[in-house]
């Protein structure tokens, strides 16, 4: 029998504009496939100015009175687009309590209250699915939840902000500024409403405590995660990765050493041979290390509208069969989790570019008996090279000596494998 299913949405952005466009598109597939047919009951926007020719072409009706929603008890499933995590997370909360199932990409919100979120819909006996907060298009969190529950993950290194991605392929491959680069992003509607947060690396450490929550049933704070943006990555530093035979990446990655979590969010020098190395532009990459299926990697794009609305697509659609098959109410990540205990990393490979630098370099990593991978000195002024396997006590030791015959422009972690 078919079966009607109402939809609110908050919000008439970017990611909502995709959800209405591909909605009306997949109407009768999905309609063939699974019996149920969605309609759009009504759009939360802050001003009907700009917005009319849309809910006209659309047919859809726009109310800047949230209540009209939330206290409407014939919509089934909010979906809150809007952004932010004041309003967002009051009217979530208000949405979950009356027994409305909540979709959210909202990266920032779940990241810091999913937990309790979570809490809230499983009392309510509604679900409350997100998706499109992590990846935009890579059904990552149905993975996590799904095929890798009978398995034990490691470790993960995901390039997670299409944003930062798209900038830092660009000035490496076309030349472009880091402004323009930054701006072309943001054309392309991939950048957040404050950019700051792709380029500081706060969106994908958000991202990364969505994934570890998953993986790992741990609850981590932002002040667990070394974060660090790529601002300080200049054309110069891209020069001299491609010489040596890397790329320069924004990396979030975790691992899980002991009982310990160690996790970092920062730019990284991403070897050409790496899995990750072929992640361009605004696609996201994820790479899962666990104890029975070895490495796996999944890709596709992490943001732009028609991906993000795509995943928020398909929660919606999964909330409506399990509504229909009146499954059990799953949700995607347990709640009352414990908060995690945090590593420093150990040893790893670094890239230092130097300038004013007086000796050989060569001759003195050798004295000083550095193991160096690959050195590029173009005179005896400017150099870069990537010193191997040091400890954090290694690499001050090395900082101090370098101190002494160079100026250091720069620090990067290197990731060969
Ligand atoms: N600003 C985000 C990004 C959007 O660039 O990845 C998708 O989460």
């Amino acid at each position: 029998m078919e079966k009607q299913v109402k939809i609110a949405v908050l919000g008439l952005g970017v990611v909502a504009s995709g959800l209405v466009e591909n909605l009306n598109a997949a109407k009768e597939k999905i309609k063939q496939q699974t019996n149920l047919t969605f309609s759009i009951a009504k759009v939360l926007v802050r001003s009907r100015e700009n917005k009319e020719e849309q809910a006209k072409k659309h047919q859809l009706t726009l109310t800047t009175d949230v209540n009209e929603i939330l206290d409407d008890p014939t919509i089934d499933i909010v979906v809150e687009l809007i952004g932010g995590t004041d309003a967002a997370k009051k009217w979530i909360i208000k949405a979950l309590k009356q027994k409305k199932h909540v979709v959210t990409a909202n990266k920032d919100l779940i990241a810091q209250f999913g937990n309790e979120l979570t809490s809230i819909a499983k009392q309510s006996n509604v679900s409350l699915f997100y998706e499109a907060s992590v990846a935009g298009g890579i059904p990552i969190l149905h993975t996590l939840n799904n095929s890798f529950i009978a398995d034990e993950i490691t470790g993960i290194k995901g390039i997670l902000n299409g944003t930062t991605n798209f900038m830092l392929t660009q000035m490496a491959e076309l030349g472009l500024s880091y402004d323009k680069a930054l701006q072309t992003a943001q054309a392309a509607g991939f950048a957040e409403a404050n950019p700051t947060n792709d380029v500081d690396g706060w969106d994908a450490a958000y991202k990364l405590m969505i994934l570890v929550r998953l993986a790992f049933a741990k609850d981590l704070a932002l002040k667990d995660i070394k974060i660090v943006g790529i601002q300080s990555i200049t054309q110069k530093d891209n020069d001299y990765a491609q010489k040596l035979g890397y790329q320069i990446k924004l990396l979030a990655q975790v691992k899980k050493i002991e009982e310990h979590l160690y996790a970092e969010v920062a730019p990284v020098l991403l070897s050409n041979t790496h899995p990750l190395a072929v992640v361009k532009n605004e696609m996201n990459g994820i790479l899962i290390e666990s104890k029975a299926m070895g490495t796996s990697m999944f890709y596709g794009p992490g943001a732009g509208a028609s991906p993000t609305a795509q995943s928020v697509l398909a929660d919606i659609l999964a909330i409506a069969q399990n509504m229909t098959n009146k499954q059990p109410v799953p949700q995607m990540s347990v709640s009352n989790l414990p908060n995690c205990e945090i590593h420093e990393e150990v040893v790893s490979d670094y890239y230092f570019l130097l300038s004013d630098c007086t000796v050989d370099l060569a001759n003195f990593l050798e004295k000083q008996e550095v193991k160096t991978l690959s050195l590029s000195q173009t005179d005896l002024i400017e150099a870069a090279f990537v010193a191997k396997q040091l400890t954090i006590k290694q690499k001050d030791w090395l900082i101090e000596q370098l101190q002494q015959v160079s100026h250091i422009k720069q620090i990067l972690s290197v990731v060969e494998e």
